[in-house]
């Protein structure tokens, strides 16, 4: 099987057709994956889109245990439907075991299972930051050493709209926090007006708590949280350097932004907006006209009709991004709403592994 995901990969990478055709009856048998992480809110939603997907088999679940347990009595809302043991975390047991591994981990903690698993010969899909952002960057932003430059350079950013070929071709996957896909999905179409016009976007995101994972932290209790609205980490959120880093990426110049993040008491989902002071935007039918060019071929990015803004309910339990644009007194205003914890994390992470093995991107997806 490992054997024949590679000649597959190979093929496909040197555009050979017929070794491709050969592998056709190849592409029907189900990838073995594996997912690190599933006491998680991510790792949890993982399984819902993966159990559903026609051309994967769940094979191996991963968690911080002692000993195996059945899955159901960690997760009873899966009993009757997956039967399988839970593992503890081990990089051994999922090498053996997947064809590919999902890390649903905090960050620090995935690239101690990575190099393991890439000398295995497996395709990994980081869900953490650990492999989004340059060394220096992620140790100025993260205040932590990271221990494997060497495939931190091989990792290929998992956002399709931007970076779809070279998904195509990863072994190390590294997916985009939610605040970024939400930021960079809404300002893509016009990144190289962004920096040749020298402005620096002003975004104001909100996140349901779920984007902050299962902590124990006061801050995040019930009564904290419900009927509130908290600013946090005002213009120096660690997700400041992957939005400059990809964003810059897309227009070929420098971009810088200014981000402030809310905690909004709903459970999930993110609303981006973003200010753009510019007089070139005032052509707002041409700028509207960018964004559907840009995004006419993409399954799961919706722009709406000039002057409506979309909602948070809009995108709750799917894999879209919808945007909307405006011009009102002087001002661009883009708003960006994505389900953080699927096109911001395991939706986007499924649509990857799905480009990553040919298979229909929208496989597994709502
Ligand atoms: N939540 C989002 O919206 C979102 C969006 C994009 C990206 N991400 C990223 O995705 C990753 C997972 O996020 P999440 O929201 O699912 O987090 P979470 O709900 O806190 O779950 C984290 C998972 O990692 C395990 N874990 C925690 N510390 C560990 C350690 N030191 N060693 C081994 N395992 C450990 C947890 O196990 P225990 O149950 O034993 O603690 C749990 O299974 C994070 O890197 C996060 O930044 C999250």
């Amino acid at each position: 099987m490992c054997l024949l995901f590679r000649l597959y990969f190979l093929a496909r990478r040197m555009h050979l057709s017929w070794v491709k055709s050969a592998l056709v009856l190849w592409r029907n048998i189900m990838i073995k994956v594996g997912i690190a992480g599933i006491t998680g809110y991510t790792g949890e939603e993982l399984i819902r889109c993966l159990y559903q997907h026609p051309k994967v088999k769940i094979s191996s679940l991963y968690a911080r245990i002692e000993k195996p347990i059945h899955f159901s009595s960690i997760a009873p809302r899966f009993n009757k439907k997956i039967d399988l043991m839970c593992e503890p975390l081990n990089a051994e047991h999922m090498g053996d075991n997947c064809d590919i591994v999902f890390l649903a981990l905090p960050h620090t903690v995935s690239m101690e299972f990575v190099p393991f698993l890439l000398k295995k010969g497996k395709r990994v899909i980081d869900l953490s930051a650990d492999y989004r952002i340059p060394k220096d960057s992620y140790e100025l932003w993260y205040k932590h050493e990271h221990t494997d430059s060497e495939n931190l350079t091989q990792a290929v950013y998992g956002l399709p709209e931007i970076n779809r070929e070279k998904i195509k071709g990863a072994k190390l996957l590294s997916n985009p926090g939610c605040y970024p896909t939400s930021i960079i999905l809404g300002l893509a179409p016009i990144s190289k007006l962004i920096s040749q016009c020298l402005i620096e976007p002003i975004i104001d995101s909100k996140s349901g708590t779920s984007g902050a994972g299962k902590k124990a932290e006061a801050s995040f209790l019930f009564t904290e949280v419900d009927e509130n609205l908290r600013c946090y980490k005002a213009n120096e959120h660690q997700h400041i350097p992957e939005i400059e880093h990809f964003l810059s990426y897309e227009a070929g110049a420098n971009i810088k932004v200014h981000f402030s993040p809310h905690l909004l008491p709903v459970r999930r989902g993110i609303m981006s907006t973003i200010y753009l002071n510019h007089e070139s935007f005032s052509s707002i039918e041409n700028i509207q006209k960018m964004y559907n060019d840009f995004y006419k071929n993409e399954p799961f990015v919706r722009v709406r009709p000039l002057g409506k803004f979309p909602e948070i309910l809009d995108v709750a339990e799917t894999n879209y991004c919808d945007i909307g644009i405006k011009f009102a007194r002087g001002m661009l205003i883009i708003v960006s709403v994505i389900d953080n914890l699927l096109k911001g994390a395991s939706g986007q992470a499924v649509q990857n592994m799905n480009i990553m093995c040919g298979f229909d991107e929208k496989e597994g997806l709502f």
